[in-house]
């Protein structure tokens, strides 16, 4: 098939990970006779600088013909100007919104032969294998916010608002997912205390008083990152709302060794997504060659299965970055020590196995 892919390699290490990644699709490509039509565009921090706007219009002009967008990461120490008045950040956020990208799905699962790798005992993190759906269009992100002088003091204030067809969609989602796994859906929530997320759990009630072959759970957020660390096998699907999602998965990620490993896809209706990392732009160790490049490549394989069906070529990749852990091939990040691949090695060392398989 031929396939216009959009690349945003964006801020920090995004682009180094990103030139893995499309290393892996080529290799894909020529094994399985596949074109793609690669249109690297900016976003984030480097669009600021180059044009004054996070998202800018030649990004936005992309996204119309394109089937999949594949991004790295944005942000960094450059523009954390408190003040800013525009930052990487919101280029991302822009995006979501703008595509309307309301489902963030976050595969955490435990690749064999990094059962030491996580700081957690390999008995606690043994049989892990969940999803969060995160919602990724509403909630505290995108509600009534600003700063101002109030009673002489600086305030800020950011408002979280839910309503029942935001949560109903990406319940429903989740149980739609569910329904092809193990069938339990633990809808999390801080419905003790927030307005917003009483209608949420009133919401997911409702869909589960609708959808009885799934048993769908409700959890407040407290204790769930609680769990998520105590008995994370519990878990099968995950849904959560836009900021309780973003902070579980990322302690998630804790589960499988490193924040490197983990993929992302957003999605909406229709099979446009983007497809992403969970992690930041590491500013800490950028531009040294030692990024993690798992999380982006196994972001790929997901564009290529739900943007563009190749879901055979996405098992593929898979395989094959399970296949070089098993090889005992270990970036630093997984504790790899003096002998830590960089990123272009590991990259290597995937595109091998693909080609071989
Ligand atoms: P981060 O995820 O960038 O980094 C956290 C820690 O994990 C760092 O020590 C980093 O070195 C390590 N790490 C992350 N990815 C790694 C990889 N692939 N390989 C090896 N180590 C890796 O989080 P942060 O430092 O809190 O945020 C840095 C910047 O990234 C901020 O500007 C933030 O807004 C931005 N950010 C962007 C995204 C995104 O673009 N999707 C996501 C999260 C944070
Ligand atoms: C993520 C990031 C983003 C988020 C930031 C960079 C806007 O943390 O994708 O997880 O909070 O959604
Ligand atoms: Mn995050």
């Amino acid at each position: 098939m031929k396939a216009k892919i959009t690349l945003l390699p964006g801020d920090g290490i995004g682009p180094e990970i990103v030139r893995a990644a499309r290393q892996v699709l080529d290799t894909v490509a020529s094994k399985f006779g596949h074109e793609f039509i690669y249109d690297e565009q900016l976003i984030g921090g480097i669009a600021i600088d180059e044009t004054g706007s996070p998202l800018p219009d030649a990004t936005l002009a992309s996204f119309e013909d394109t089937q999949a967008i594949l991004l790295g990461a944005v942000g960094g120490p450059k523009w954390d100007d408190p003040k800013a008045k525009v930052r990487p950040e919101q280029g991302l956020l822009g995006m979501r919104k703008h595509l309307g990208l309301f489902a963030n799905l976050r595969p955490v699962k435990m690749v064999p032969g990094l059962e030491g790798a996580s700081p957690l005992k390999p008995e606690r993190t043994q049989g892990v294998d969940l999803l969060f759906v995160r919602e990724l269009v509403g909630g505290i992100y995108f509600g009534p916010r600003g700063r101002e002088v109030r009673d002489g003091k600086r305030t800020g204030f950011d408002t979280m608002v839910y309503d029942e067809s935001e949560v109903r969609r990406i319940v429903e989602l989740a149980v739609r997912i569910a329904r092809g796994r193990r069938k339990h859906v633990t809808s999390i929530d801080k419905a003790n205390v927030l307005d917003a997320m009483r209608v949420w759990r009133e919401v997911a009630t409702e869909v589960a008083a609708e959808n009885p072959d799934v048993t769908i759970e409700h959890q407040l957020v407290d204790s769930a990152a609680m769990l998520l660390v105590t008995n994370p096998a519990k878990f099968d699907v995950i849904v959560a709302g836009n900021m309780f999602g973003d902070i579980l998965s990322d302690e998630g990620a804790v589960l499988t060794g490193s924040l490197g490993l983990l993929p992302s896809a957003s999605l909406r209706e229709d099979s446009l997504g983007v497809y992403e990392p969970i992690h930041g732009s590491a500013p800490d160790i950028a531009g040294k060659g030692v990024a993690n490049p798992l999380g982006q490549i196994l972001s790929a394989a997901m564009l290529l299965r739900h943007s563009l069906g190749l879901e055979t070529e996405a098992a593929a990749i898979e395989a094959a970055v399970h296949k070089a852990i098993a090889d005992g091939l270990r970036t630093r990040d997984l504790g790899g020590g003096d002998a830590s691949l960089g990123t272009n090695a590991m990259a290597d060392a995937v595109c091998e196995r693909i080609e071989a398989a």
